[in-house]
C-alpha cells in the first residue's frame, strides 16, 4: 500500500442516480476520501446475461473516481451470483447439512467447489482483470466478499475425498489412514471404498469429530483454491497491482484458517463490526487488530470495513456515542492498520441493509455522522505520516484455527467452554495490563515472544508440542489454560492424563475434569473465584500457586507453576476471575521482564507505539470518563501541538504523537 491512510468505503453508485453521483463527488472531497471499494456485490450489473458484459456504468466510475482523487479498490463481484446463474446451473447453489438446497434472493449463495460456480467466477475475473488492467484509479483487487458459505453438496463431497486422498495418501492404503485418523472403530463407521465417506451431512446424533475437523480444514482450502484462481488469473493481467480479499472476523463463525489464508494475500485486509457499544468495544478492536497485524505477519494491515456508527449489540442496533468513531478509528491504526474503510459509503434506500449505518446517512450531509466522518478524514490526513509503520510485541497468545473447530466438537465435557472466549479472556487481561500482544500458531516461530499464552489450544500436534517445550526449555515464559493439550491433530485424546502434550512441560497431572455449571463458581485458597471448569489436578513437580477450596476438590491445586530447564510454565485450571487473572497475568509478565508501552496508566487509558524509519508515533486513547497526563515529549499530530514531558488527554479523547527521543 502507499500514499498514506487509506480513508473511505465500499461504493455502490450502481443503487443510484447521476444527480447522486454528482452529490457523491461533492461528499467524498468534502469528507477527504481517496479510496473506493467497487464492485462488491456488482455482477448483474456487469454480467446482466451470461457471457453479455455492461461496463459502461463502471468505466464512468472509474473515470470519475480517478478525475477526483480517489483510488479504486476494484472488487469481483463473486459472492452474490446472478439470478440466471442459478436457474441456468442449479447444481451450483449450496446445499445445508441437511440437505436443503438453497435459492437465490439474498447473496453468499453458491458452492465453491461447483465447477459452474468455478468457471463463472473465474471468468467475470478475467473479464474484470483485462478491462481495467491499465486504468489509473485501479490500486488494489478486492476478490470475492467473506470467504465463508460452507457447502455439503455432492461437489463438495468429491472434492471432500479427493482432499482426503492427498492427505492419507502416505501409507499403501489411504483408506486405512483415514480409517485410523477418523477412529472409524468407534459407532462402527470403517470405511471398505472410498465412495463412502461424505461430508459431515445431518446424521442421527452426534458426527464423528475427526470427519468433522478434517471437512472444517477441507472447506478453508477449498475456499481458499477458489480465491487462489482468481487471484492468479488477476495476476498474470496486473503483476503490480496488490490482490487482497476481505476477512470476516465475527464471533464464533470460523470457516478459515487465517494463517494459511494469509500467506496467500499481499495485504491483510479485515472487516470488523463491533460486538459491542460498551467499553469493551476498545477491547474488541484491539483483539481484532491484533490478529491482523499477526496474521500478515506483523506488516501494516487494511481495515477494509467498519460501521459508521450503529452497532449490533446483543442484537440490538446501537449507536456509538458522539467522538467514538475517532477513537475507535484510530484504535485501529495504532494496532497497525494503514486504511480506515467502510461498509458503506451512502445508506441504501432498498435491500436488506438499508437500516446499516453508512458515512453519508439517509439524512444526508446535514449530519452528525457525517460530520464525524469528515472530521475523522481531516484526522488521518493529520496522521498520514505513519503509514507503512509497524507495531511491535514481546507477548503472544496462541491462534489456531484446528484448535478452535475441534473445541467446538459436541461431545465435550462442556458446551460452555469455547474457543474465542478462552483466547478473548486472555487477550482482555493484557488489554487491561497495557501490554500489545501478537498472535502466534504453536508451530510458528516463538522465539522473538518473552511470554506466551496457550489458551485453551485444545489440540496441539506433536510439533506444536514440541515447539512449546523447545520454547520454555530456552528460556521462555509460557501460561497455559485448561483443556490445552488434550488432542492431536487427528482429534485423539492423548493417553495417561491430562493435558497429554504439555504435562511434562507443565508438571502436572489432571486425572479428572470437573466443568462447572453455569452460574456457579469455585472458591480458591487465595480468596478469589474459578467458574466454567475446574478440574481434579496434582502436582508433578510444580509449584502450587493457588488450590481450591471449595467441595469435592478441596486442597487440590487449581494454579501452578514450573521450571523447566531455562524457562517457567504456569497452568491455570479454571476460569479465574478478572481480580485473579490479571494478579497472574502481572506475575508471569514481570518474570518475564515484559511490560506496557507505558507504565502507570489509569486502567483504560490505551497505548500504543508505531515505528519506522527510525521515528515513532505513540497512540493514546482514553476510553475513560476522566482525563489522563501522559508523560510524553513529542508533536501532537491532530492538534499540531507540542507535548513537552506531559500529554493532557481529556475523557474520551485521543492523540498520536510523534515522539522525540532524546539527542533525536
Ligand atoms: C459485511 C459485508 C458487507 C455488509 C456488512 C454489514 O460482513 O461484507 O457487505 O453486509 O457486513 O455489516
Amino acid at each position: 500500500m502507499t500514499g498514506g491512510l487509506w480513508f473511505g468505503g465500499d461504493y455502490n453508485p450502481e443503487q443510484w442516480d447521476k444527480e447522486i453521483w454528482a452529490e457523491d463527488d461533492a461528499l467524498m472531497r468534502e469528507a477527504r476520501v481517496n479510496t473506493a471499494t467497487v464492485g462488491v456485490f456488482s455482477w448483474s450489473a456487469i454480467e446482466p446475461a451470461e457471457g453479455r458484459y455492461e461496463f459502461g456504468w463502471l468505466d464512468a466510475t472509474l473515470d470519475r473516481l480517478h478525475s477526483r482523487g480517489v483510488r479504486v479498490v476494484l472488487a469481483t463481484p463473486t459472492a452474490s451470483p446472478p439470478p440466471w446463474f442459478t436457474l441456468a446451473y442449479p447444481d451450483a447453489m449450496p446445499v445445508t447439512r441437511e440437505g436443503t438446497r438453497l435459492w437465490h434472493g439474498s447473496r453468499d449463495t453458491y458452492c465453491a467447489a461447483a465447477p459452474a460456480y468455478r468457471s463463472a467466477a473465474l471468468r467475470i475475473a478475467e473479464a474484470l482483470a483485462r478491462r481495467y488492467a491499465g486504468h489509473p484509479a485501479l490500486a488494489m483487487w478486492h476478490i470475492h466478499n467473506e470467504y465463508g458459505t460452507v457447502c455439503w453438496c455432492d461437489h463438495a463431497a468429491s472434492a471432500f475425498r479427493d482432499w482426503l486422498r492427498r492427505r492419507y495418501s502416505r501409507g499403501e492404503n489411504g483408506l486405512d489412514a483415514l480409517n485410523e485418523a477418523w477412529g472409524t472403530a468407534f459407532w462402527s463407521q470403517r470405511y471398505s471404498a472410498w465412495e463412502q465417506v461424505l461430508p459431515p451431512r445431518a446424521t442421527q446424533w452426534r458426527p464423528n469429530p475427526s470427519q468433522t475437523l478434517d471437512y472444517g480444514r477441507f472447506w478453508s482450502d477449498e475456499l481458499l483454491a477458489a480465491f487462489r484462481q482468481q487471484r492468479d488469473a488477476i495476476r498474470r493481467q496486473t503483476p503490480q497491482i496488490p490482490v487482497t480479499t476481505n476477512f470476516m472476523l465475527s464471533g464464533h463463525y470460523q470457516v478459515l484458517d487465517s494463517w494459511a489464508w494469509s500467506r496467500e494475500v499481499d495485504v491483510v485486509a479485515i472487516d470488523h463490526y463491533l460486538g459491542t457499544a460498551g467499553a469493551d468495544g476498545a477491547i474488541d478492536i484491539a483483539f481484532g487488530s491484533d490478529r491482523a497485524r499477526s496474521w500478515g505477519g506483523g506488516r501494516p494491515w487494511m481495515l477494509m470495513e467498519q460501521a459508521a456508527s450503529l452497532v449490533s449489540d446483543s442484537g440490538l442496533m446501537l449507536h456509538r456515542e458522539p467522538g467514538r468513531m475517532l477513537r475507535d478509528s484510530l484504535g485501529y491504526v495504532a494496532r497497525g492498520s494503514d486504511s480506515v474503510l467502510f461498509f458503506q459509503w451512502r445508506a441504501s434506500r432498498a435491500g436488506a441493509e438499508s437500516f446499516h449505518a453508512a458515512m453519508v446517512p439517509h439524512a444526508g450531509r446535514d449530519s452528525r455522522i457525517f460530520a464525524e466522518i469528515a472530521g475523522l478524514g481531516q484526522a488521518l490526513e493529520r496522521v498520514g505520516e505513519i503509514a507503512g509503520s509497524t507495531v511491535r510485541a514481546d507477548v503472544a497468545v496462541l491462534w489456531d484455527a484446528d484448535s478452535w473447530w475441534a473445541l467446538e466438537d459436541k461431545g465435550l465435557p462442556s458446551a460452555d467452554v469455547r474457543y474465542l472466549d478462552a483466547v478473548r479472556a486472555d487477550h482482555a487481561a493484557l488489554w487491561r495490563a497495557g501490554v500489545v500482544c501478537d498472535f502466534i500458531h504453536p508451530e510458528g516461530d516463538l522465539s522473538g515472544y518473552r511470554l506466551i499464552f496457550a489458551s485453551a489450544a485444545y489440540l496441539l500436534s506433536d510439533e506444536g508440542a514440541w515447539s512449546l517445550r523447545g520454547y520454555v526449555e530456552g528460556g521462555g515464559h509460557l501460561v497455559v489454560s485448561f483443556l490445552s493439550g488434550i488432542v492431536d491433530s487427528s482429534h485423539h485424546v492423548r493417553l495417561g492424563g491430562y493435558p497429554g502434550a504439555l504435562r511434562d512441560v507443565l508438571g502436572i497431572r489432571v486425572e479428572e475434569f470437573h466443568p462447572l455449571r453455569s452460574g456457579t463458581g469455585i472458591r480458591l485458597s487465595t480468596g478469589e473465584r474459578g467458574t466454567l471448569w475446574s478440574e481434579y489436578l496434582r502436582s508433578e513437580g510444580a509449584q502450587v500457586l493457588a488450590a481450591y477450596a471449595d467441595g469435592p476438590l478441596a486442597g487440590c491445586p487449581a494454579v501452578t507453576r514450573n521450571s523447566l530447564r531455562d524457562g517457567t510454565a504456569w497452568y491455570v485450571s479454571t476460569r479465574l476471575d478478572e481480580h485473579a487473572q490479571d494478579r497472574i497475568v502481572g506475575e508471569a509478565l514481570a518474570a518475564a521482564g515484559a511490560g506496557p508501552v507505558l507504565p502507570g496508566l489509569p486502567p483504560g487509558v490505551e497505548v500504543v507505539r508505531r515505528e519506522g524509519g527510525g521515528r515513532s508515533w505513540l497512540f493514546a486513547l482514553n476510553h475513560t470518563g476522566e482525563p489522563a497526563v501522559l508523560p510524553v515529549t513529542g508533536l501532537e499530530l491532530l492538534s499540531g501541538r507540542p507535548a513537552t514531558g506531559q500529554l493532557e488527554l481529556p475523557p474520551g479523547a485521543v492523540a498520536v504523537v510523534r515522539e522525540h527521543h532524546a539527542g533525536g
